[in-house]
Formats: structure tokens, sequence, C-alpha cells
């Protein structure tokens, strides 16, 4: 009976994506997401400039004390290898036994001390610019496999970059193909943005496994640029529940080296990032606004960079009904408005949106958007399984939706090459989706280019 009663629940009906056809939910072997003495949860970020450092961080179980990382220049002789520099690791104690909603099944009998794991990050420094490297991680006797990233260029040189909203559900699933689809379109792109709710159970382990499973050795291959999302922050010990207190992800600090140029008590959530003529600035829209809004200005207010993108989670305009976030727009929109920012990243709301809404006062004429000029462009999209219905546009806001789409996975592919900023929209499938170029012009005011795909 107990057995029905189990397998019954593991059979849904999620007619919003499957239609009427019974789907059963994969079911995880026990301790499938546990760590083991080979490194894995591997993931490069940048914590410093990128043209010279670069970090890693991977996890192993108890057993394994200390950890190290080995670099080397890449050549096409395998024996690039024999000029390695070896790295000790920081090594942190993951303890997993108090987290409630933790991932682990409620009907198996488990044993907390599996779960202790140790989380291992290197910075290495000294990295000449716009170089192949290979780097391994591990124990000194069980090491990963040699993996090839390259550093930035010290000019802007042109680049491109993936970014993806919300994977959080169905990760294996469905966000595996997106991610990978996104990988053969863009595979020299030089790092991944993230744009929150990695993950829907913020401490949840199996979930994070799933995100590194679905991404394989992209994320190890690619720097993550990730910001939390309002699902990475859930209670993280039964007394957060009773007092109805949320943290942020246990894992996120462990397993992220993010530059530590933010807010204080957000670190490695709030930080910025100079690529090659672009400042990535990452924000928490989930708390401490006031803070960040403070931050923000004097993060944009000495910025020699020609370009500026933002990548936060909650949008500033919303894609789908009951979904507004006045606070964020009354705070933030005026500073994007202000210092010019070229392009908003967000996430969300599980539905597609992009739209010019603000100007440098120029381009929001009586409700229209001039197609001339330009101020910040602002982009809804999703990855992961799960999908919202459109709302209407944004004539509430006094502003104008120029894209709007449902029901699709999407990754973006955005080039940046000198004065102009192309950006692709794909879905899960490679299809082109959504297009357009933002051409800088002498006055830092961006001419604007759209072409919209209408195939879907
Ligand atoms: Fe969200």
């Amino acid at each position: 009976m107990k057995k029905i009663l189990f397998l019954s629940f593991f059979i849904i009906f999620l007619g919003d994506i499957y239609g009427q056809k019974p789907y059963v939910k994969p079911e995880f072997a026990k301790n499938w997401s546990n760590p083991g003495k080979h490194p894995d949860h591997i993931v490069l970020n940048f914590s410093d400039d990128p043209s010279s450092t670069i970090s890693v961080t991977w996890r192993t179980n108890k057993d394994v004390k200390s950890g190290y990382a080995e670099i080397a220049k890449a050549t096409a002789d395998p024996k690039f290898i024999a000029e390695r520099r070896t790295y000790d690791a920081k090594t942190e104690v993951f303890d997993f036994s108090d987290v409630v909603q933790n991932g682990t099944f409620s009907d198996e009998k488990v044993d907390f001390d599996d779960l202790y794991s140790h989380y291992h990050s290197v910075t290495f420094t000294d990295l000449n610019p716009n170089t192949v490297y290979g780097y391994r991680v591990g124990d000194g006797k069980i090491w990963s496999e040699w993996i090839q990233f390259k550093t930035a260029s010290n000019k802007p040189d042109p680049f491109s970059f993936l970014y993806v909203g919300d994977a959080q559900n169905y990760i294996l699933e469905l966000w595996s193909r997106l991610i990978r689809e996104g990988y053969k379109k863009a595979p020299n792109a030089s790092f991944i943005i993230h744009a929150g709710d990695l993950v829907n159970n913020a401490h949840n382990d199996h979930e994070w496994h799933e995100w590194y499973m679905a991404g394989g050795w992209i994320h190890r291959s690619l720097p993550s640029l990730s910001i939390p999302g309002n699902h990475e922050y859930r209670p993280q010990v039964q007394k957060d529940l009773d007092e109805k207190i949320s943290r942020l992800s246990i894992q996120w600090n462990h397993q992220f080296t993010f530059p530590d140029n933010g807010v204080k008590g957000l670190e490695e959530t709030v930080y910025y990032v100079d690529y090659q003529g672009v400042r990535f600035i990452g924000l928490n829209s989930n708390l401490m606004i006031e803070e960040q809004t403070v931050w923000l200005e004097e993060v944009l207010k000495n910025n020699p960079n020609k370009w500026t993108v933002v990548v936060y989670h909650h949008p500033l305009y919303s894609a789908s009904r009951g979904r507004d976030n006045v606070e964020l727009r009354s705070k933030w929109k005026p500073i994007f408005d202000k210092y010019k920012v070229d392009l908003a990243l967000q996430g969300h709301d599980h539905a597609y949106t992009r739209g010019r809404v603000s100007s440098y006062e120029e381009n929001l004429v009586s409700g229209q958007n001039t197609k001339n000029l330009t101020g910040t462009v602002y982009v809804v999209s999703v990855s992961g399984g799960k999908m919202y219905p459109l709302k209407d546009g944004w004539n509430q806001y006094d502003a104008l939706r120029d894209r709007a789409g449902q029901n699709m996975q999407l990754f973006q592919v955005i080039t940046v090459d000198g004065n102009k900023l192309s950006y692709q929209a794909y879905t899960a499938i490679g299809d082109l989706y959504d297009s357009f170029d933002l051409v800088k012009g002498e006055n830092g005011l961006n001419s604007f280019v759209e072409r919209k795909y209408e195939a879907y």
C-alpha cells in the first residue's frame, strides 16, 4: 500500500506543460547527489580581473582533507602539463546536518555524515591575457581531467556571452537540452550569465546536483556569473521555518567565488566585473535594495567602460500578471537612466519580454518608443521548464513592450564588438526568436536596430 501511495505521488498531471498524458517524475537513486572522493561540482568564476585571474571551486566528501589545483598554458603538445603551477586550495566544511528541505528523501534513513562535504577553491593569478590555459583539480592523487578555458583580453576586443533566465524547474529533465544547445550555438562564448533561480529550493542538494549534471563540463569550461533569485532564499534550519526567515542557499558562498567588491552583507551576490570594455553589474533584487542603490550609483559613476550591462532577478517591467516590482523600478530605473545603462538582463517571470521603456529622456515619446534612439533595453527570459502566461503590455507603466512570447525555453547570445552590441534570443531547439542591435553614438546614446522573428 505504501508503495502504491509513493508511486501515485510521483505520477503528476501537469496539463500546462505535458497535456493530459500522465507524466512520471524522475526518481533519484538514494545518495545520488552525495559527494565522493572524486572532485565534482567543478565551476569556474571570475573573482577579479578576468584577464589575469580566474577562480575554480569543487566539491568532495569529507575524507578529502586538502585540495590542489594545477594550471599550465595549453598547447597542442600534450606535454604542456609539464609546465604546470600548483596551488593549495582553501577548503571549507559544508555542514548539511541541520538543513531543512535539503532534498533528501523523507522515507529513507539518511546518514547525515554522508552529507558533510568539503568545498575547495583556488584563484589562479598572474595569468596572461587572451591565452588558453588548462587546469585540473584534485587531492594530489585523484584528479579531474585537464579542462581548458581562455583568459579575457586586456583590450576591448570583440566577445560573446550567454545569458539565461531561471533554470529552476525540471533542471536535469529539460534545462539540460537548453544549456547544451546554447553551448552549441555559441561555443566561443566567454562566460554564462545566470539571472537567478538556478534551483527551485535554495538548499536542496539534489537540485544543485541536477544543475551541475545538466551543464556537465560547460560549468567547468565557461565561467558562470550568477546572482540569486527568490528561490535561492528559503528557511535553512527549523528555527527559520518557525520564524519564517529565509536565508541564502547554503551552497551559494561555498560553491561560487565572485568578486568581493559589492555590498557588505551581500557577499558574492552583488558585484561587478569588467570584461573587454563592458561593465557587468550583478544585483541582488531580494533584499537590502537601499544599500545596493547607493553602491550601484558609485559603481556607475566611476565606470570607464563603453558598455554597461546589469543583471538581477526580479524584473523592473514584468512579463506575467501580478508580479510588479514597484520598489525596484522606482529606485533603480532613475539610476539606469542617469548613467545610460545599455542592457538589463532579468528573470523570474517564466515568459519572454523585451522592451525599451526609458530614455535618456528622448526615447519614449507619448508612450511610443522612437525607433532610432533608445535608453536601457530590458529583457525577461526563462530557460527552465516552468512557464507562466504573459500579461498585457506595459502601457500601465507608461512604457512600450517591443517583443513578448510564452511557452518557450530560451537562451540568449550577446556579442559586443566595438560600438555595436548584437543580441539574439534562441529557442531550446536553436531557432532564432528575437534579435536587435545597439550602436553606440558619439554622445553615448544608442541607435536601435530591431529585427523581429514572427515564426513563433
Ligand atoms: Fe523567481
